[in-house]
Protein backbone atom coordinates (compact mmCIF):
# COMPACT_ATOMS: atom_id res chain seq x y z
CA UNK A 1 0.00 0.00 0.00
CA UNK A 2 1.63 3.26 -1.05
CA UNK A 3 2.10 6.02 1.59
CA UNK A 4 0.08 9.30 2.06
CA UNK A 5 2.92 10.42 3.21
CA UNK A 6 1.97 14.50 2.71
CA UNK A 7 3.31 16.31 5.39
CA UNK A 8 2.15 20.26 6.60
CA UNK A 9 4.52 21.98 8.46
CA UNK A 10 3.70 24.49 11.14
CA UNK A 11 6.13 26.79 13.47
CA UNK A 12 8.30 24.47 12.59
CA UNK A 13 6.45 20.89 13.49
CA UNK A 14 5.60 18.13 11.18
CA UNK A 15 1.65 16.97 10.79
CA UNK A 16 0.35 14.78 8.52
CA UNK A 17 -1.19 16.44 5.52
CA UNK A 18 -3.88 14.29 5.22
CA UNK A 19 -5.54 15.22 8.56
CA UNK A 20 -3.77 19.17 8.76
CA UNK A 21 -3.77 22.02 6.82
CA UNK A 22 -2.13 25.49 6.54
CA UNK A 23 -5.67 26.54 7.66
CA UNK A 24 -6.45 24.01 10.22
CA UNK A 25 -3.09 24.79 12.08
CA UNK A 26 -4.18 28.55 11.88
CA UNK A 27 -7.84 28.10 12.81
CA UNK A 28 -6.67 26.18 16.06
CA UNK A 29 -4.24 28.42 17.19
CA UNK A 30 -6.70 31.71 17.51
CA UNK A 31 -9.66 28.98 18.60
CA UNK A 32 -12.34 30.48 21.27
CA UNK A 33 -12.70 28.53 23.51
CA UNK A 34 -15.61 28.16 25.74
CA UNK A 35 -15.54 28.08 29.50
CA UNK A 36 -17.30 24.81 29.51
CA UNK A 37 -14.98 23.36 27.09
CA UNK A 38 -12.98 20.33 28.08
CA UNK A 39 -9.59 20.19 26.36
CA UNK A 40 -7.75 16.84 26.40
CA UNK A 41 -3.87 17.12 25.46
CA UNK A 42 -1.42 14.53 24.85
CA UNK A 43 1.41 13.80 22.96
CA UNK A 44 0.58 11.20 20.63
CA UNK A 45 0.96 7.37 21.95
CA UNK A 46 0.30 8.48 25.45
CA UNK A 47 -3.40 7.17 26.14
CA UNK A 48 -4.85 9.77 24.10
CA UNK A 49 -7.61 7.82 23.12
CA UNK A 50 -8.39 6.30 26.44
CA UNK A 51 -8.64 9.55 28.28
CA UNK A 52 -11.39 10.40 25.62
CA UNK A 53 -13.27 7.20 26.07
CA UNK A 54 -12.78 8.16 29.93
CA UNK A 55 -14.27 11.49 29.42
CA UNK A 56 -16.93 10.16 26.99
CA UNK A 57 -17.95 7.31 29.77
CA UNK A 58 -17.92 9.89 32.66
CA UNK A 59 -20.68 12.27 30.41
CA UNK A 60 -22.58 8.98 30.08
CA UNK A 61 -22.78 8.38 33.49
CA UNK A 62 -21.18 5.01 32.61
CA UNK A 63 -23.39 4.40 30.03
CA UNK A 64 -22.05 2.87 26.65
CA UNK A 65 -24.12 3.38 24.18
CA UNK A 66 -22.42 6.78 22.45
CA UNK A 67 -18.84 5.15 22.83
CA UNK A 68 -20.38 2.66 20.67
CA UNK A 69 -22.27 3.78 18.36
CA UNK A 70 -20.01 7.21 17.74
CA UNK A 71 -16.37 7.81 16.59
CA UNK A 72 -13.91 8.52 19.28
CA UNK A 73 -12.82 11.42 16.65
CA UNK A 74 -16.42 12.92 16.29
CA UNK A 75 -17.51 12.93 20.21
CA UNK A 76 -13.80 14.02 20.69
CA UNK A 77 -12.27 16.01 17.84
CA UNK A 78 -9.09 16.75 16.78
CA UNK A 79 -8.80 20.43 17.27
CA UNK A 80 -5.55 21.21 14.58
CA UNK A 81 -7.79 18.56 12.02
CA UNK A 82 -9.16 19.91 9.16
CA UNK A 83 -12.92 18.44 10.29
CA UNK A 84 -12.97 20.05 13.42
CA UNK A 85 -14.86 22.66 13.23
CA UNK A 86 -17.72 21.15 11.50
CA UNK A 87 -18.08 18.25 14.06
CA UNK A 88 -18.28 20.99 16.77
CA UNK A 89 -21.05 22.86 14.71
CA UNK A 90 -23.05 19.74 14.10
CA UNK A 91 -22.84 18.73 17.68
CA UNK A 92 -25.71 19.41 20.65
CA UNK A 93 -23.42 18.16 23.48
CA UNK A 94 -24.19 20.51 26.17
CA UNK A 95 -20.10 20.53 27.11
CA UNK A 96 -17.70 20.25 24.28
CA UNK A 97 -14.89 17.76 24.30
CA UNK A 98 -11.81 18.71 21.94
CA UNK A 99 -8.77 17.13 21.90
CA UNK A 100 -5.06 18.39 20.92
CA UNK A 101 -1.58 16.81 20.30
CA UNK A 102 -0.90 20.88 20.05
CA UNK A 103 2.41 22.23 22.22
CA UNK A 104 1.65 24.92 24.61
CA UNK A 105 3.42 27.23 23.54
CA UNK A 106 0.99 27.47 20.21
CA UNK A 107 -1.81 26.97 21.69
CA UNK A 108 -1.58 28.56 25.49
CA UNK A 109 -2.35 31.85 23.61
CA UNK A 110 -6.01 30.71 22.76
CA UNK A 111 -6.75 29.08 26.13
CA UNK A 112 -5.96 32.66 27.72
CA UNK A 113 -8.42 34.01 30.11
CA UNK A 114 -10.80 30.70 29.25
CA UNK A 115 -12.05 28.63 32.43
CA UNK A 116 -12.15 25.90 29.93
CA UNK A 117 -11.10 22.51 31.56
CA UNK A 118 -7.66 21.09 30.52
CA UNK A 119 -6.57 16.84 30.86
CA UNK A 120 -3.26 16.98 30.03
CA UNK A 121 -1.84 13.42 29.60
CA UNK A 122 1.54 12.01 29.52
CA UNK A 123 2.99 8.75 29.63
CA UNK A 124 6.83 7.05 30.26
CA UNK A 125 8.31 8.46 26.61
CA UNK A 126 10.16 5.33 26.86
CA UNK A 127 6.86 4.10 26.22
CA UNK A 128 5.90 6.64 23.70
CA UNK A 129 8.56 6.52 21.27
CA UNK A 130 8.15 2.35 21.51
CA UNK A 131 4.38 2.64 20.52
CA UNK A 132 5.06 5.36 18.14
CA UNK A 133 7.51 3.84 16.58
CA UNK A 134 5.07 0.73 15.65
CA UNK A 135 2.21 2.58 14.80
CA UNK A 136 4.47 4.51 12.32
CA UNK A 137 4.33 0.90 10.45
CA UNK A 138 0.98 0.60 10.22
CA UNK A 139 0.39 4.42 9.84
CA UNK A 140 0.28 5.36 6.04
CA UNK A 141 -0.28 8.96 6.71
CA UNK A 142 2.93 8.89 8.77
CA UNK A 143 6.85 8.27 7.16
CA UNK A 144 7.75 5.40 6.78
CA UNK A 145 9.76 4.49 10.12
CA UNK A 146 13.03 3.90 10.15
CA UNK A 147 15.04 1.68 12.27
CA UNK A 148 14.66 1.78 15.88
CA UNK A 149 17.62 3.26 17.18
CA UNK A 150 17.31 5.79 13.97
CA UNK A 151 13.47 6.11 15.19
CA UNK A 152 14.83 7.24 18.83
CA UNK A 153 17.36 9.27 17.66
CA UNK A 154 14.77 11.41 15.46
CA UNK A 155 12.13 11.32 19.10
CA UNK A 156 15.43 12.28 20.91
CA UNK A 157 16.00 15.27 18.64
CA UNK A 158 12.54 15.89 18.09
CA UNK A 159 11.96 16.05 14.62
CA UNK A 160 9.21 13.31 14.47
CA UNK A 161 5.75 14.60 13.34
CA UNK A 162 4.17 16.30 15.84
CA UNK A 163 7.42 17.96 17.14
CA UNK A 164 9.40 16.95 20.68
CA UNK A 165 8.05 15.31 23.39
CA UNK A 166 10.90 17.24 25.59
CA UNK A 167 9.13 20.35 24.77
CA UNK A 168 5.35 19.39 24.62
CA UNK A 169 5.34 18.25 28.37
CA UNK A 170 8.08 20.66 29.16
CA UNK A 171 5.12 23.43 28.07
CA UNK A 172 1.74 21.97 29.37
CA UNK A 173 3.16 21.15 33.14
CA UNK A 174 5.15 25.05 33.18
CA UNK A 175 3.85 27.20 35.49
CA UNK A 176 1.82 29.54 32.72
CA UNK A 177 -0.14 26.13 31.92
CA UNK A 178 -0.70 25.30 35.47
CA UNK A 179 -2.40 28.76 35.68
CA UNK A 180 -4.93 27.39 33.67
CA UNK A 181 -7.79 24.64 35.34
CA UNK A 182 -5.59 21.58 34.79
CA UNK A 183 -5.41 18.02 35.48
CA UNK A 184 -2.24 16.23 34.74
CA UNK A 185 -3.07 12.00 34.48
CA UNK A 186 -0.41 10.17 33.56
CA UNK A 187 -1.10 6.50 31.24
CA UNK A 188 0.42 4.80 34.30
CA UNK A 189 -2.05 6.14 36.52
CA UNK A 190 -4.79 4.83 34.19
CA UNK A 191 -3.19 1.66 33.73
CA UNK A 192 -2.61 0.81 37.86
CA UNK A 193 -5.87 2.56 38.99
CA UNK A 194 -8.35 3.18 36.69
CA UNK A 195 -10.95 3.14 38.93
CA UNK A 196 -9.44 6.09 40.82
CA UNK A 197 -8.14 7.91 37.77
CA UNK A 198 -11.75 8.09 36.68
CA UNK A 199 -13.23 9.29 39.78
CA UNK A 200 -10.20 12.17 40.14
CA UNK A 201 -11.60 12.86 36.21
CA UNK A 202 -14.86 13.35 37.35
CA UNK A 203 -14.38 15.10 40.62
CA UNK A 204 -11.76 17.40 38.30
CA UNK A 205 -14.88 17.85 35.55
CA UNK A 206 -17.62 18.50 38.56
CA UNK A 207 -19.34 15.52 37.16
CA UNK A 208 -19.47 13.33 40.57
CA UNK A 209 -20.83 9.56 39.60
CA UNK A 210 -22.10 6.82 42.33
CA UNK A 211 -20.05 3.91 42.96
CA UNK A 212 -22.10 1.39 39.97
CA UNK A 213 -21.45 4.53 37.50
CA UNK A 214 -17.35 4.74 38.03
CA UNK A 215 -17.43 0.60 37.86
CA UNK A 216 -19.29 0.73 34.13
CA UNK A 217 -17.05 3.42 33.38
CA UNK A 218 -14.04 1.27 34.21
CA UNK A 219 -15.27 -1.74 32.83
CA UNK A 220 -15.89 -0.37 29.19
CA UNK A 221 -12.71 1.55 29.06
CA UNK A 222 -10.74 -1.30 30.14
CA UNK A 223 -8.11 -2.02 27.54
CA UNK A 224 -10.53 -5.04 26.17
CA UNK A 225 -13.49 -3.85 25.95
CA UNK A 226 -11.80 -0.76 23.58
CA UNK A 227 -9.95 -2.94 21.64
CA UNK A 228 -13.36 -4.57 20.61
CA UNK A 229 -14.90 -1.43 20.37
CA UNK A 230 -14.84 -0.61 16.49
CA UNK A 231 -15.71 3.54 17.23
CA UNK A 232 -12.74 3.56 19.27
CA UNK A 233 -10.43 0.51 17.72
CA UNK A 234 -9.85 2.72 14.55
CA UNK A 235 -10.65 -0.64 12.71
CA UNK A 236 -12.69 1.96 10.95
CA UNK A 237 -10.27 3.60 9.38
CA UNK A 238 -9.42 2.54 5.51
CA UNK A 239 -6.53 0.61 4.91
CA UNK A 240 -5.44 3.50 2.93
CA UNK A 241 -4.14 5.08 5.87
CA UNK A 242 -4.11 2.61 8.11
CA UNK A 243 -2.66 -0.64 7.02
CA UNK A 244 -4.48 -3.09 9.53
CA UNK A 245 -2.95 -5.93 8.77
CA UNK A 246 0.36 -4.46 9.73
CA UNK A 247 -0.31 -4.45 13.05
CA UNK A 248 -3.19 -2.80 15.54
CA UNK A 249 -3.78 0.49 16.63
CA UNK A 250 -5.01 -0.71 20.29
CA UNK A 251 -1.58 -2.82 20.50
CA UNK A 252 -0.21 -3.83 23.92
CA UNK A 253 -1.64 -1.22 26.08
CA UNK A 254 1.62 -2.43 28.94
CA UNK A 255 3.45 -0.27 30.85
CA UNK A 256 7.02 -0.88 30.53
CA UNK A 257 6.91 -2.48 27.17
CA UNK A 258 9.93 0.10 26.22
CA UNK A 259 12.29 -3.29 27.63
CA UNK A 260 11.54 -5.31 25.20
CA UNK A 261 13.09 -3.17 22.30
CA UNK A 262 15.72 -0.91 24.20
CA UNK A 263 19.36 -1.75 24.71
CA UNK A 264 21.04 -0.90 27.95
CA UNK A 265 23.42 1.39 25.72
CA UNK A 266 20.08 2.91 24.23
CA UNK A 267 18.50 3.49 27.50
CA UNK A 268 21.43 5.40 29.01
CA UNK A 269 21.46 7.79 26.28
CA UNK A 270 17.69 8.28 26.96
CA UNK A 271 18.21 8.69 30.35
CA UNK A 272 20.86 11.35 29.94
CA UNK A 273 19.31 13.17 27.54
CA UNK A 274 16.08 13.15 29.38
CA UNK A 275 18.01 14.47 32.36
CA UNK A 276 19.79 17.30 30.52
CA UNK A 277 16.59 18.17 28.93
CA UNK A 278 14.40 18.35 31.60
CA UNK A 279 17.18 19.73 33.36
CA UNK A 280 15.06 22.62 35.02
CA UNK A 281 11.95 20.80 35.53
CA UNK A 282 10.47 19.28 38.18
CA UNK A 283 9.25 16.76 36.87
CA UNK A 284 11.30 13.31 36.93
CA UNK A 285 10.48 10.12 35.72
CA UNK A 286 7.63 9.98 37.79
CA UNK A 287 6.19 7.31 35.45
CA UNK A 288 8.57 4.47 36.42
CA UNK A 289 7.82 5.59 40.18
CA UNK A 290 4.14 5.31 39.58
P1 LIG B 1 0.56 0.64 22.87
O1 LIG B 1 0.99 0.91 21.46
O2 LIG B 1 1.72 0.65 23.82
O3 LIG B 1 -0.27 -0.58 23.03
P2 LIG B 1 -2.92 7.26 21.83
O4 LIG B 1 -4.38 7.06 21.96
O5 LIG B 1 -2.39 8.47 22.55
O6 LIG B 1 -2.47 7.20 20.39
O7 LIG B 1 -2.19 6.04 22.57
C1 LIG B 1 -2.26 4.72 22.08
C2 LIG B 1 -1.69 3.80 23.12
O8 LIG B 1 -2.61 3.70 24.23
C3 LIG B 1 -1.49 2.37 22.60
O9 LIG B 1 -0.36 1.86 23.34
C4 LIG B 1 -2.80 1.71 23.05
O10 LIG B 1 -2.74 0.32 23.10
C5 LIG B 1 -2.94 2.35 24.43
N1 LIG B 1 -4.31 2.24 24.97
C6 LIG B 1 -5.47 2.71 24.45
N2 LIG B 1 -6.52 2.36 25.22
C7 LIG B 1 -6.02 1.66 26.27
C8 LIG B 1 -6.60 1.01 27.41
N3 LIG B 1 -7.92 1.01 27.61
N4 LIG B 1 -5.78 0.38 28.27
C9 LIG B 1 -4.44 0.36 28.08
N5 LIG B 1 -3.83 0.96 27.02
C10 LIG B 1 -4.61 1.59 26.12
Amino acid sequence: MARLDVTESFHGISFPGHLHTQESLESAVKFLFKDTDVLIVSYPKSGTTWMQEIVSLISSRGDPQLSRSVPNWTRAPWLEQYYCSAVLEASSAPHRVITTHLPYHLLGPALQGSKAKVLYVSRNPKDVVVSFYYFHKMANFLPEAASFPEFLDQFLQGTLHFGSWFDHIRGWTSQTAAAHRLLHVTYEQMSLDLQGTIKRVSSFLQRPLVDDEVNNCVKHCSFSSMRDNQMVNYSLVPEQIMDHSKGSFMRKGEIGDWRNLFTEEQNQHFVSVFTSKMQDCTLEFVWEKQ
